[in-house]
Parts: structure tokens; sequence; C-alpha cells
């Protein structure tokens, strides 16, 4: 139907507000993307991983039409939003998970819908039918995001709960007094409220949290090569659900590093996500096989112990991109032997994985060029090259001396697997590290039978 009184918005509104809009989203999801390693619950781990990917397609689809709305300097630090931004920042600087979720999901993700419905709403959708098509996508994703947010938060003590109500309402009041997410920039000062507006602001904590249920650990690679062809189905599925700790380095780095080019942000969100979700496909086949992932198998941050403990998150980032290289050619080789050996479910999962690597080892590239944009390429390859192998001696150093924590979980890893049904055609195992391409995240060199 042809509306002759159509609604007026003129697009330096609309630019203006689309705008607003977009930074909203990507300060939040650069804050969400940092907070991923101080908050301990796995379900909230997962769902923060999985939103900032989402938040980061709607931040990109509402910046390219803002570029198309003749506002070509939307990244750059011009004088507008900085009350706005200056709340934003502030997000993570929270005390408990609860607090951090509340902040974001209670009050910041329902501003930012509200703000784009009534977009929708007060748009004229032939003129502005570009925005109506990405902002479409926005509100859906955002309702099922705050759907997927109210299961989790119906599963937090109430007393958390409460506890977290007080910096609820202190960010509501500051996000208001900021001029909020649908309308101009206040330009007034952080609202002040002593205990709430004056904490530090959130820095990357030098270990992440992990899942209070989970038991403590000390690497999560085995100290051998696995024995029979269950243990390989075990052994390959402990090294997915442990990409955790590169899901949190690409999140830690979009926080860390403030001011960069969108397109980093924009990559290394995918980059969390992607790391996520490898770990969900190794959580799905230990639930399969009938273990308690974090409990029957160690679900630990090593590489952020052995790695980050020396040389922080730009050693880690080395390191991530060092055994990325050698992604592909190791997932494919895994894919290939699961699927022999009658697995078809873990072959499936490294066949994706091994796809998103080579997305993956440009994101490494790029990151590292515009973190170090004066060192020669050579000097590059040669620190990727040293950081890796600092981390596979930190590993062989603790299987060396058995320090490694891992007797009671080889205890019931050997239980459990020796219950678990024989794959269909044992005869193709092959003990993990056999071959040449052994550049898993976490496994190193062949590690020699004890
Ligand atoms: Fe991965
Ligand atoms: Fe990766």
């Amino acid at each position: 139907m042809i509306h002759v009184h159509p609604n007026l918005q003129e697009v330096e509104q609309a630019s203006a507000l689309q705008r607003r809009l977009y930074r909203t989203i990507r300060e939040t999801l650069r804050a969400m993307a940092g907070r991923l390693t101080g908050v301990a619950g796995w379900e909230a781990k997962k769902l923060l991983a999985h939103d900032v990917w989402l938040d980061a397609e709607h931040a990109n689809g509402i910046r390219q039409r803002v570029l198309e709305l003749r506002f070509p300097r939307v990244d750059v630090e011009v004088d507008l939003d900085h009350a706005l931004l200056a709340v934003l920042d502030h997000l993570p600087s929270t005390q408990s998970d609860a607090e951090f979720l509340a902040g974001v999901y209670r009050v910041v993700k329902p501003e930012v819908l509200a703000a784009v419905e009534r977009y929708l709403e007060q748009s004229d959708p032939l003129d502005d039918a570009p925005s109506h098509r990405g902002l479409r996508w926005v509100r859906d994703e955002l309702r099922e995001q705050l759907q997927q947010f109210a299961s989790l938060w119906a599963t937090v003590p109430p007393a958390e709960q409460a506890a977290a109500q007080p910096w609820e309402d202190w960010v509501r009041a500051a996000l208001a007094e900021a001029g909020g997410v649908f309308g101009q920039d206040s330009g007034r000062p952080r609202l002040s409220r002593p205990g709430f507006s004056d904490r530090p602001r959130y820095e990357i904590p030098p270990e992440p949290q992990r899942d209070p249920r989970w038991l403590p650990a000390v690497t999560q690679v085995p100290p051998r090569p696995p024995r029979t062809p269950q243990e390989q189905q075990i052994w390959v599925a402990i090294d997915h659900m442990n990409e955790i700790w590169a899901s949190e380095l690409a999140g830690a780095l979009m926080w860390h590093h403030r001011g960069l080019p969108w397109s980093l942000y924009y990559d290394a969100a995918r980059w969390t996500y992607d790391e996520m979700r490898h770990a969900m496909m190794g959580e799905r086949r230990l639930l399969a096989y009938g273990f308690d992932p974090g409990v029957d198998v160690p679900i630990v941050p090593d590489h952020w112990r052995g790695v980050g403990g020396r040389g922080g998150l730009e050693a880690m980032l080395f390191v991530v991109h060092g055994l990325e290289q050698g992604g592909p050619q190791w997932k494919a080789q895994l894919r290939s032997e699961l699927w022999q050996l009658g697995d078809p479910y873990s072959a499936q999962d490294c066949d994706y994985d091994w796809a998103d690597e080579s997305g993956h080892i440009r994101y490494g590239q790029e990151w590292i060029q515009a973190l170090y944009p004066d060192v020669p390429k050579a000097r590059l390859i040669e620190r990727t090259r040293q950081e890796v192998d600092a981390w596979k001696e930190w590993i062989a150093e603790k299987h060396r001396t058995g320090r490694h924590g891992y007797e009671a979980y080889l205890e019931r890893i050997e239980t459990k697997c020796s219950q678990m049904p024989v794959p269909p055609r044992p005869e193709f195992f092959r003990p993990l590290g056999s071959s040449a391409a052994t550049a898993s995240y976490a496994t190193p060199d062949p590690t020699p039978a004890s």
C-alpha cells in the first residue's frame, strides 16, 4: 500500500540517529568482549561470545548505511556522543557476572531495541528502505538475544539479582543523563554516584575466570597420546572445548586496544564467536560420550598462564597466530582420520573448524600489522616462532616434571573411555600427533608415551 503522506525524517537526522546507534552497539560489544574473561558462568560466557558476533554484524550494517547517508566521519572521534561513550566505557566496571549482565541486557540492549523500533516507526520505508531492511534484522535478532538472556537470568539466584540491582539502576540513570540511545548527546559528565561511577576502568585480568562448577587444573593438554580410538575422540574434544582461551583472547584484544579501525573489531568479534563455537563443539562431543566437562576433563586457560603470564596479550596474539597457521593442515587431517574411524560428528566439527581457520589467519595478520606497523615482517615471523616454541616448552616442562595436574583426570578419563562404544572402524586409529601436522592450539609436538 502506498502512503501519500509518508513519515518525514531528513537524511541528516537519519544519519545522526544511526551513527549514535552504531556507536552504542560498537562500544557495548567491546565491553562484552573484554568482560568475557571476567565472566565465570559457562552459560553466560557462551551467550556473550555469540552476541558479540551478532552485535558486530548489526554495527557493521548500520555503519555501512551511515556512510551512505552523507556522514563519512562515522568512526572518528568527532566531538559528539562523548557523554554516551563515557557511560558505555564504564559498563564492564562490575563486581559480579550478574551486575555486568544486568547493565548490558536489562538496560542497554532494551534501549537499543526501543531505539530501533522507534526509528522504524518514524522513518519512511520507501525513501529510507535500505535502513529499514538492515534495522529489521537488528530488531529481530535483538529480540532473540533478550529472550535467550531471560532464560539465563531466570537461573541467577534471586540474591545475586538483588545485589546487582543498584548497579543496574545506576547504568539506567547514567544512560538517561547522557541523553539515551535515541536522540542527542547531553554532553554532560558521567552521572556521579559514589560506589558506582567512581569504580576503576575495567582491565583485562591476568587469567580468565572459569565456571565455579569446574575443578582446578594445570594444563588441558593430556600428558600422553591417546592409546585407543575412544581416547582419540576424547583428546580431540578436550582440545576443542578448551579453545575458550582463544575466544577470550580475541575479546580481550578488542577491549584493551581502543580507537582501532572498525574492521579489526569486526573481525575479532567473529573470531571471538568462532573460537567459542569450537569450544561448544567440544562440549557437545564430551556430553555425547557421557563426560562432565570441567569435572571429568580439565577446562583451564593454560595458554593464559603459560604465555600470558610471561608476555601478556601481546605474546598470546603471536601464539594464537602461530598455532593457527598450522590449523588448516591439522584440522583437515583430523577430519579425514575421524571420518575413517567412523565418527562423522567429530569429523564434521573439524571440517567446519578448518573452514574458519583461514579467516582467523587473516585476522591475526591484520591485528599484528596494526599493532606493529613499523616492525619488519621477518622479525614478526621470528617472534611468532619464538612465542610458539616457548608455549610448547611450557607444556613439555609440565609433562616432563609430572606437574601437569592430570592424574585424577586421567583416571576418570580412562575409566569412562573404557565404557565408550568402540568406533565402527577402529583399524583406522592413529594416535594423535603421530604425523607431521601437530599444530593444534594445545597439542605440542608428539609427546612420548608415558
Ligand atoms: Fe578454533
Ligand atoms: Fe582459530
